[in-house]
């Protein structure tokens, strides 16, 4: 059974950007998938896409060993459009001159575009695009026509009479060009031919034939943590195998105010699936005794996540599978071939990683979507809105916001505080706008007036981010109203705080944890 008939590819040829035309395209309904550059044109013919995309790049196509595609692909009759370096590389393998731009153009640019071309229809004729370029096409064969200019940029956009390849100097994919989400449908519906047969519904019958397939009447283990992404996977697979899915969940004890009972509650009685929760809150606390280092911190609770883990899958019988919640970006950042050129600076965080030598074969439902689209799925398949939309959050949990040691005591101020500071960003209607919130229970203490007595007690401080690849991070303006309920709650309610502070840091050079 197909999801979908459609499906356009994207060559990589190392933008940051890459991941970002995905989901544009994605958006609108046709699937696609980022492949590399050097991916061969037959292989492009077996695939069959509607279109290609040639994504942007770092190099310049003048150089020697700057990455390049197969020119056959100008052969296939398939509808290509280039993007930045795609256009340049594109227009180059079709007989244009590439060269440095003599004034550079970046940041918003004004652009005038020919409407009458399919590729802006319904567009204004005048319009803003994000330009980022140091070189530019030259010179055009007369088989090219021009379709947009700017000041600096005399072919922003051109389409090559006889290929179906368009080109554009900007970039589409990016919020800064308003209209480039138009341009990006227009591109797929109107030169393509795409109808947009990508739909949430299909793709979960789809994966859920494709488990079965997989898995047979074998037993699929999965670790729930409290986070979407382990509970999209599980409640698909519970969706496709039943009983036949074991699901483990370690209680750590360093969850957020009610989360732990809300994965045994949706696990248990909505999905009735085969739950082993296990209380492990006195083991990871007598680990963390004394512990202050945070890269310990994040050791200890990894190594004891995968102890107790190991223990518990052994006694499920005949379990042969490992279900896990990969997603897009991770898959496409682990094959280092993928995006030639690019340079990744993510670090690597994730302790619930569990070791091959437990011997499963692996079971990854979410491999091919993004984060808003393993959201889509969630709500389809029935999970609690809190859940489905809750902020990502680290594997060592609120033992990275204490501070210091972690004790049961500053467990308890730390987990009310950060209590307060979600139920009130829920109220204020803000949750889903914030990347991340929380609550850092600092090692400090400073002195306060409560009633006629002098106080010394802790510090709780507030972080508050947008994000959407939390590698770079600002600082969310919160509205003062907010920031004093908080505080005053926060003060008035959690026995043992006498201050609350508010984190204004970006990140760089500040990270969005506080260990
Ligand atoms: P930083 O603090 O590096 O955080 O700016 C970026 C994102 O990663 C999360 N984070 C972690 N996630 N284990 C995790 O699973 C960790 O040890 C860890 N440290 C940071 C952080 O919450 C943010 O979303």
């Amino acid at each position: 059974m197909e999801a979908h008939n459609e499906k356009v590819i994207i060559l990589d040829f190392g933008s940051q950007y890459a991941q970002l035309i995905a989901r544009r395209v994605r958006e609108n309904n046709v699937y696609c998938e980022i492949v590399s550059h050097k991916i061969a044109a037959q292989e492009i013919q077996k695939i069959n896409p509607k279109g290609i995309i040639l994504s942007g790049g770092p190099a310049s196509v003048y150089v020697k060993n700057a990455p390049r595609c197969d020119e056959r692909i100008a052969t296939l009759g398939i509808p290509i459009l280039g993007i930045c370096y795609g256009m340049q590389l594109g227009c180059q393998m079709l007989g244009a001159t590439v060269r440095p731009t003599p004034a550079r153009e970046y940041g918003r640019t004004a652009c005038t575009v020919n409407s009458e071309s399919k590729l802006f229809k319904s567009l204004a004729k005048d319009d803003t695009v994000w330009m980022s370029h140091g070189d530019q096409v030259v010179e055009l064969p007369a088989e090219f026509h021009s379709l947009a200019l700017t000041r600096n940029c005399p072919f922003a956009a051109v389409m090559h009479k006889e290929t179906i390849f368009y080109g554009v100097q900007f970039h589409p994919e990016v919020t800064h060009t308003p209209q480039g989400r138009l341009m990006i449908r227009n591109f797929l519906y109107e030169i393509c031919g795409c109808t947009g047969d990508w739909k949430m519904y299909s793709y979960i019958e789809k994966s859920i034939d494709d488990i079965r397939k997989q898995v047979g009447n074998a037993r699929v283990v999965c670790g729930l943590s409290g986070g979407v992404d382990s509970a999209v996977t599980a409640a698909l697979i519970y969706k496709a195998i039943g009983n036949h899915l074991s699901c483990i969940f370690v209680d750590n004890g360093l969850l957020r105010d009610y989360e732990a009972d809300e994965v045994i509650t949706t696990f248990k009685d909505t999905f009735a699936a085969d739950l082993h929760a296990i209380d492990a809150r006195d083991r990871f606390s007598d680990k963390l005794r004394g512990v202050t280092d945070p890269e310990k911190k994040r050791k200890i609770i990894g190594h004891e996540f995968i102890e107790i883990f190991k223990e518990e899958a052994k006694k499920i019988s005949q379990a042969k599978f490992l279900a896990q919640g990969t997603l897009y970006p991770d898959v496409i950042e682990s094959i280092p071939a993928h995006g030639g050129p690019t340079v990744t600076i993510k670090s690597h965080h994730n302790v619930g990683g569990l070791p091959a030598e437990l011997g499963f074969e692996l079971v990854e439902p979410l491999r091919f979507l993004f984060k808003d689209e393993v959201r889509k799925m969630g709500e389809e398949l029935g999970l609690p809105e809190e859940l489905v939309w809750r902020h990502p959050f680290p594997g060592p949990g609120l033992a990275i916001r204490i501070i210091g040691e972690v004790t049961k005591l500053r467990l308890g101020i730390l987990r009310n505080a950060d209590r307060i500071v979600i139920e009130e960003i829920r109220k204020a209607g803000l949750y889903r706008s914030i990347a991340q919130c929380f609550a850092v229970l600092l090692p400090l203490s400073t002195v306060g007036v409560m009633g006629d007595e002098r106080s010394y007690e802790n510090v709780i401080a507030i972080r508050a981010v947008e994000t959407t690849d939390f590698m770079t991070a600002d600082w969310c303006r919160l509205p003062h109203e907010v920031l004093e309920i908080i505080s005053n709650r926060i003060i008035s309610e959690v026995k043992g705080v006498n201050r609350v502070v508010y984190d204004i840091s970006t990140k760089p050079p500040s990270t969005i944890e506080w260990e």
